[in-house]
Formats: C-alpha cells, sequence, structure tokens
C-alpha cells in the first residue's frame, strides 16, 4: 500500500516560493493502476518525484508497505528506492549503452553481481516483448520499443510500485495502446501497483481503477475511474471527461428541437436493456437521438445519450419518470441554446 498523507512540496527559487504540491492525501491500494490527471503545472510531475523521494517533500508522510520513506537514512532510502521503479515521457537511456547494458546498469545499481544480471536481461526483454534487441543501440529503436527498455528497466530490481511520468505522451495512439496493455500485464502478472500521471484521459480509461484530478498543487477530486466518468464534480473533471465524451451539438440542429431535450445516463448494465426502446413504446412519446455513445470503462459500460423527446406533455413527463425508474439518470435540459 502506498500512503500519501498532507504531501507539500515548496520549490525555493531566486524570485521566491513556488507551490508544487499543497497538501496531497491519497491512499493506493496494491495491485491498484491509479491515475493523476491534470493540466501543465498541476503538480502531477513534483507529486511523483516526492513519492520515489527525488525530490524532498517540503512536509507530509508517504508511507510505503508500512513504512514512512521520508524519515529512511540515506542507505534505507536507497534500498527503498529500488523497490519504486519510474518510466518517463522521454525514456531517459542510456545512448551509449546498448538495450542488455542499459538494464544491466540498473541491476549493477542495485549490486546485483555480475554473473546475474545477463539472465535477468534476458528475462526482463523477453518480458516487455525486446529480446531479439538485447544488442541494439536505443537510437536504433522506435519510441514504443524505446519505452518497452524503459519498463523493462524500471522492473529490473522487482519494484512493487511501478511511477509513470507522462509515459505514453511522446507516442502515437497505436503504440499508446501497446504499451498501456503492456503496463496492465504487468499489474496484473506481477501485482506491482502503479501510478500513472498523464493529461490524456483515454489513457485513465483504459487502464486505471482509480484516479485523481489535479489543479494548483491540490487533489480536487478522487474516484473510482468509473465514478468519476460517470458523474464529475469538479468542473475541471468535466472538462477532462468531456475531452473523451463530447457532447457537442451544432447549433442549427439544437434550434430545430421542439420538444423536450435530455441527456440520458445509463450504468453499468442498465445500458443494455433497451430502456428507451421500452419508453418509446410504452408512453407513446418519439425519441430523437442527437448525440449517444456507450463507452466501455473496465468492462462496464456507461452509455450516455442527448435525445429530443416529442409527444403529450404529460407523456414525455411519464416517460422521463420511467426511464429513472429503471435506473437512468435523465437531466432536461431547459436552455436548449
Ligand atoms: N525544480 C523546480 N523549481 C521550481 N519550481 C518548480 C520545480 N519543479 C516544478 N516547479 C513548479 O511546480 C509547479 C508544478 O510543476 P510540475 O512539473 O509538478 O507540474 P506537472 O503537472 O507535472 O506539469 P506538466 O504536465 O507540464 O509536466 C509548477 O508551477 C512548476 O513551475
Ligand atoms: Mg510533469
Amino acid at each position: 500500500m502506498l500512503d500519501i498523507q498532507n504531501l507539500s512540496k515548496v520549490y525555493e527559487t531566486k524570485t521566491g516560493t513556488v507551490t508544487g504540491v499543497d497538501n496531497v492525501s491519497l491512499t493506493i491500494a496494491e495491485g491498484e493502476v491509479f491515475g493523476i490527471v491534470g493540466y501543465s503545472g498541476a503538480g502531477k510531475s513534483s507529486l511523483l518525484r516526492c513519492i520515489n523521494l527525488l525530490e524532498r517533500p517540503t512536509s507530509g508522510s508517504i508511507v510505503v508497505n508500512d513504512r514512512d520513506i521520508t524519515k529512511l537514512s540515506t542507505e534505507e532510502l536507497r534500498k527503498a528506492r529500488l523497490k519504486i521503479g519510474m518510466i518517463f515521457q522521454h525514456f531517459h537511456l542510456i545512448s551509449q549503452k546498448t538495450v542488455g547494458d542499459n538494464i544491466a546498469f540498473a541491476l549493477k545499481a542495485a549490486r546485483v553481481p555480475k554473473g546475474k544480471r545477463q539472465e535477468r536481461v534476458k528475462e526482463l526483454l523477453s518480458m516487455v516483448g525486446l529480446s531479439d534487441k538485447i544488442d541494439v543501440y536505443p537510437s536504433q529503436l522506435s519510441g514504443g520499443q524505446k519505452q518497452r527498455v524503459g519498463i523493462a528497466r524500471a522492473l529490473a530490481n522487482n519494484p512493487s510500485i511501478l511511477l509513470c511520468d507522462e509515459a505514453t505522451s511522446a507516442l502515437d495512439p497505436n503504440t499508446t495502446l501497446s504499451i498501456l496493455h503492456l503496463l496492465k500485464k504487468i499489474n496484473r502478472e506481477l501485482n506491482i501497483t502503479i501510478v500513472l500521471i498523464t493529461h490524456e484521459m483515454d489513457v485513465v480509461k483504459e487502464i486505471c481503477d482509480r484516479m485523481a484530478v489535479m489543479q494548483d498543487g491540490r487533489v480536487i477530486e478522487e474516484g473510482s475511474v468509473y465514478d468519476i466518468f460517470s458523474n464529475p464534480k469538479t468542473a475541471l473533471a468535466q472538462e477532462f471527461i468531456s475531452s473523451v465524451v463530447s457532447f457537442h451539438v451544432p447549433d442549427a440542429i439544437l434550434k430545430e428541437v421542439k420538444g423536450s431535450l435530455v441527456k440520458v445516463l445509463f450504468k453499468g448494465k442498465v445500458a443494455g436493456q433497451g430502456i428507451i426502446s421500452d419508453t418509446i413504446a410504452k408512453y407513446h412519446v418519439r425519441g430523437n437521438f442527437l448525440h449517444g455513445t456507450i463507452e466501455y470503462i473496465q468492462d462496464q459500460p456507461l452509455g450516455l445519450f442527448l435525445m429530443e423527446l416529442n409527444g403529450e406533455q404529460a407523456n414525455v413527463e411519464k416517460a422521463i419518470a420511467y426511464m429513472e425508474e429503471r435506473g437512468a439518470h435523465v437531466e432536461v435540459i431547459d436552455n436548449v441554446l
């Protein structure tokens, strides 16, 4: 378990102090994939660097496997850090060393005897699907392959936590997906807790169990990815969600809306129960879809539809009440434009 309490990081600069992390408390369970989103400057990297003490927090505690790592001696900290792997947006591989030597270097730093390093390097490269690249230099690899090497290196010393700082931000969408699948596989097979920071909600949607939203150094919203996607509370979370689930309808179309405009949200199994068609048949209303999507978040459907309901007002009201009775969440939009 990773338990962060009241963590703050204040940077001293020539022109004054800058608060990178402002009193953040987060508890991340063992084996969880936890996403942290926020815009540039929100404090994501500062928080991540504090978690493995690349950066000394100004105050607060970070308990990893029952030990507060902010209180460790230098030697104890060196050992504790080996159990926290990290991968970066720009990979940070050593260009003069081969793929195999990049990974062996991490083993050397952890004082693994020379004779045992090669076997482990092979094992790690096989895990990330790059066995044939052991003698190649980083410049001969694609971005996705470089990140696989970064992952292999981060896993070299069997960490219990893997921190990912914008690990897929430099990659194209397909490569991003393959790296995310690899991270998920590592999480499942090795039971490694993953904390990843990103500004892409697609990344969070793809692999995270829970998430936090950061702004100005603070965590302003936290919860399961499904809950935040289905019911974002802060304006910032809503903004992030809208990048994945967009409901933009052109004004010209909205102007033509004559009936009641409703936003219907179905969670989980409810999404597949044909509620809309039942409602339309039962109350003799007509439904005109303006927008709609079913997103799958951790294999759970989340249905979102924007529709116009036409018919006698009393029937429209009954139809809305019926959909809610069946478990949908319905919001009537009064100001259409
Ligand atoms: N070494 C530093 N010295 C001074 N200020 C810093 C330092 N590192 C970060 N900051 C400041 O702390 C705040 C948070 O920065 P941080 O790098 O953590 O943001 P971020 O969320 O990772 O942004 P990005 O998405 O751009 O990577 C910013 O205001 C930044 O200027
Ligand atoms: Mg950053």
